[in-house]
């Protein structure tokens, strides 16, 4: 067996310098994104490495100041990193004083695989026989409106471009979800924002080249999905619980690609000793209005005020121990259609943290 590569992936990052914070907290634990990432690095530093990505939601809300702090601990690393934006780096389609614009982010980030700046999308082989395909997923409409979706010249660099790398493995990284990771993800209100608008389209350019593995972020859970020949890695947010990161390595073993994924979480920082019970709570304090619409929308559609208020105070926790991955949720107070459904979200086979997948050799 060959060893290919060892790499990282850290998600969502949204870091957020301390005077760049909003004094009202919100439903991001940014306060420690900057002490989280520190503690991956340095644990990330002692390993042989070969690159680390991050897919999207790099800053808090596209800022300069985070986008440069960021720019700057990256150049210190001792391995390289490719990253992609999220829907946090592209706030405006122009930018402004303090956030950048589309047409900064290629420029800025051209030590970390953007190799044209007129491009926010590329390709890079990572190491021989491995190659990464880094998409664009925020795009903006005539009015200024974000949209999750690929524009027309990225479908045609795309579809131009994966034929020419048949013969290696490609790995995609997108921030937004191309594989549903939860049910009826792609059509639920709360959960189809969170998709590619044109994931199907997406889906069957890359099967047709014979992809495999996409890397995507943006939902904040652990997941790891698989559909119809693709394998979908969703890293869980650093700046939510259970603040995880991964280390993938890629085997050749034989005819086949072995993928050894693991998970490693934060677990403890200066001020936020008990981490992981602090940061479950934070999520539980604020879901309220979030587990009321879930209860609200299909297929529940419960409309008695202090019946959704019992079970949105019931599913309190539902989204913090959701996000840690390989999830088995029981919510025995509940009435038994509405904990039928919410079994649903239950993982079938453990494979959001700790797994083996095994995938063609182009
Ligand atoms: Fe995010
Ligand atoms: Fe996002």
């Amino acid at each position: 067996m060959n060893r290919l590569c060892r790499f990282a992936i850290a998600s969502d990052l949204h870091i957020a310098l301390p005077h760049t914070i909003s004094p009202k907290p919100g439903f991001h634990l940014v306060e420690v994104s900057i002490p989280a990432f520190e503690q991956v690095l340095a644990h990330l530093e002692q390993l042989d490495l070969d690159f680390l990505l991050l897919p999207g939601d790099l800053t808090q809300d596209g800022e300069w100041d985070n986008h440069r702090w960021l720019l700057n601990r990256l150049e210190k690393l001792p391995f390289p990193t490719y990253v992609v934006p999220g829907n946090h780096d592209l706030i405006h389609p122009l930018g402004d004083d303090a956030t950048i614009g589309m047409g900064d982010f290629a420029p800025l980030y051209q030590r970390f695989g953007y190799d044209n700046p007129q491009q926010l999308y590329y390709g890079c082989e990572l190491v021989p026989g491995v190659q990464l395909v880094a998409l664009n997923s925020t795009q903006f409409d005539p009015e200024g409106k974000q949209l999750g979706c690929l524009d027309e010249a990225q479908w045609q660099w795309l579809a131009a471009s994966l034929p020419e790398w048949g013969d290696r493995f490609v790995i995609v990284m997108i921030h937004h979800n191309v594989l549903e990771h939860l049910p009826h993800q792609a059509t639920h209100p709360l959960g189809r924002r969170y998709m590619l608008k044109d994931a199907a389209r997406l889906r069957a350019l890359l099967r047709a080249n014979g992809v495999q593995l996409t890397l995507t972020g943006h939902l904040h859970i652990q997941d790891v999905a698989q559909t119809e020949g693709l394998t979908e890695i969703l890293t869980g947010s650093l700046v939510g619980y259970p603040h995880p990161y991964r280390i993938v390595e890629l085997w050749q073993e034989r005819e086949q690609i072995r993928l050894d994924l693991k998970t490693y979480c934060v677990k403890s920082l200066p001020g936020w000793e008990n981490l992981p019970e602090l940061s479950r709570d934070w999520i539980a304090e604020r879901s309220f209005p979030f587990m009321s619409r879930l209860v609200m929308g299909p297929p529940f559609y419960l409309q008695d005020e202090a019946e959704i208020a019992e079970a949105a105070k019931a599913l309190r926790y539902f989204w913090p121990d959701l996000a840690a991955g390989d999830c088995t949720l029981t919510f025995p107070q509940l009435p038994l259609e509405i904990q039928a459904h919410l079994e649903t979200f239950n993982a079938t086979a453990k494979i959001d943290n700790q797994a083996i997948f095994r995938f063609q050799s182009p």
